[in-house]
């Protein structure tokens, strides 16, 4: 079978997602075999860098033995069961060391297998939170601007990004939505180590304006991903914290992408010294090698569904394959691995090499703006060096070069797995470096 009729069968029967499917059938895409460490091998064995972790989620790599081995001892004992009405040990375990890992308090887990799930269960925990309180008014959200939460329609209502949800417009319900940080172009020339978030103001006067009629603030906590991979100051995360507490509102933060050690600590409401009502993960839960996620909340969240005087409080809400028992094996070796084989420690170096190399690359680019946290870096590219179509080409050449990336706009981003080879590093660098040299 040659590599075109892979193709052409793909795209006949495929529906790929995020994808433009006129011209796809000719397109040259790749078709992966295998995988290993941070390298996908297409059917004829051509090697690719993954360069965003297979959507932001590979964080151990592809391949970690740990985690395959976990998958075929589960597999061999228990493949699935519900958790409705009954339990089994390996979802059991999940909940309790989460319990431990997450910032203090965050103690009670609803699984799921994808993360508009655990950002859907986020939702109606919150609605209902507030039945249950007494104040069934709270039915609104606030959000940032180009925030993204999911695919589902409550996700895109609260995390609408015009070019991509403009057909579902109708039939959303909008948030609330504040002017979101963006510390690459900041509007006050703020200085990382002294800035107290004067952007801040905008949410301030919505939360102050809307409070009594919203049931919670949902955000990305430190880095708004496919805005472009804004990254924020964990100043306007600590003020969003303090305002919540002070107006009564629920703060869920959604971690599902930079969860487990993307910003450079295991979670970015870690890294800013707040602790939500309600954190969605997913992604990097399973170290990215099957679909899970888990809506995690306080006792206090928690207490409001138990049935109180006869009156029933369950929350009607959970899907077929939540807290599967293979999923669950799965993510508790990669917790084994994130704390055995140092992954944050390692990820901390790479993150020099990675901010340094991309520093290089915004260089050539007419000096684009860098944004980096952690294992994240990205480049919006200016007008000047060629915006969007430049992003398109460079990702292009990259392809061409043995690297897989894709753009968002005008932006150009690395993602690579947290526990990457230096020389793999590397060899992104360059690669990125050549195009936007050539
Ligand atoms: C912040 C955030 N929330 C939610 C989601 C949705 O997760 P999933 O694609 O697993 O449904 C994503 C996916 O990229 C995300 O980045």
């Amino acid at each position: 079978m040659s590599y075109s009729d892979w193709r052409q069968r793909s795209a006949r029967h495929i529906w790929h997602p995020y994808t433009d499917m006129s011209a796809f059938e000719t397109a040259d895409f790749p078709v992966i075999e295998r995988a290993e460490g941070s390298t996908l091998y297409d059917i004829e064995g051509r090697a690719l860098l993954d360069g965003i972790s297979s959507w932001w989620c590979v964080n151990l790599g592809h391949s970690h033995p740990r985690l395959v081995r976990a998958i075929q001892e589960q597999v061999g004992q228990l493949q699935h069961t519900l958790l409705g009405g009954m339990s089994h040990p390996r979802a059991i375990e999940l909940a309790e060391r989460l319990a431990h890992i997450v910032p203090e308090g965050l103690g009670h887990a609803m699984f799921a297998a994808d993360g508009t799930m655990a950002v859907e269960a986020a939702l109606k925990i919150a609605l209902q939170y507030w039945v249950h309180r007494g104040e069934p008014q709270r039915t609104r959200f606030i959000a940032l601007e180009d925030g993204y939460h999911g695919d589902s329609l409550a996700a895109v209502g609260i995390g609408y990004i015009d070019r991509f949800h403009r057909p579902f417009r109708a039939a959303l319900q909008p948030a609330l939505t504040a002017t979101a940080p963006r510390c690459a172009r900041c509007p006050h020339a703020c200085q990382p180590e002294t800035c107290d978030a004067p952007c801040f103001a905008g949410m301030q006067t919505l939360v102050h304006a809307h409070h009594a009629e919203c049931a919670a603030v949902i955000v990305e906590p430190l880095c708004q991903g496919a805005a472009g991979m804004r990254i924020y100051s964990p100043a306007y995360l600590r003020r969003l914290s303090a305002l919540c507490r002070e107006y009564g509102l629920l703060l869920i933060a959604d971690e599902i992408a930079v969860g487990f050690g993307r910003t450079g600590a295991m979670f970015a409401c870690g890294l800013a010294g707040i602790r939500p009502d309600i954190l969605c993960l997913g992604k990097g839960l399973t170290g990215g090698m099957l679909p899970m996620s888990a809506t995690m909340v306080t006792d206090a969240v928690f207490e409001e569904f138990q049935s109180k005087n006869g009156e029933s409080r369950t929350l009607y809400h959970g899907t077929t394959f939540c807290g599967n028992p293979i999923t669950s094996a799965v993510a508790l070796a990669a917790l084994d691995v994130y704390e055995e084989e140092n992954i944050l420690g390692r990820a901390q170096k790479s993150a020099v090499t990675l901010r340094n190399g991309m520093a290089s690359v915004a260089a050539l680019l007419d000096d684009s703006p860098l944004s980096s946290l952690g294992m994240i870096a990205s480049i919006e590219i200016k007008a000047s060096a060629g915006g969007a179509a430049r992003a398109v080409r460079m990702v292009q050449q990259a392809y061409q070069r043995g690297l897989f990336i894709r753009p968002l706009g005008d932006t150009i981003y690395l993602w690579p797995p947290l526990n990457i080879r230096e020389s793999d590093l590397q060899q992104m660098v360059d690669i990125l470096t050549e195009a936007a040299q050539s």
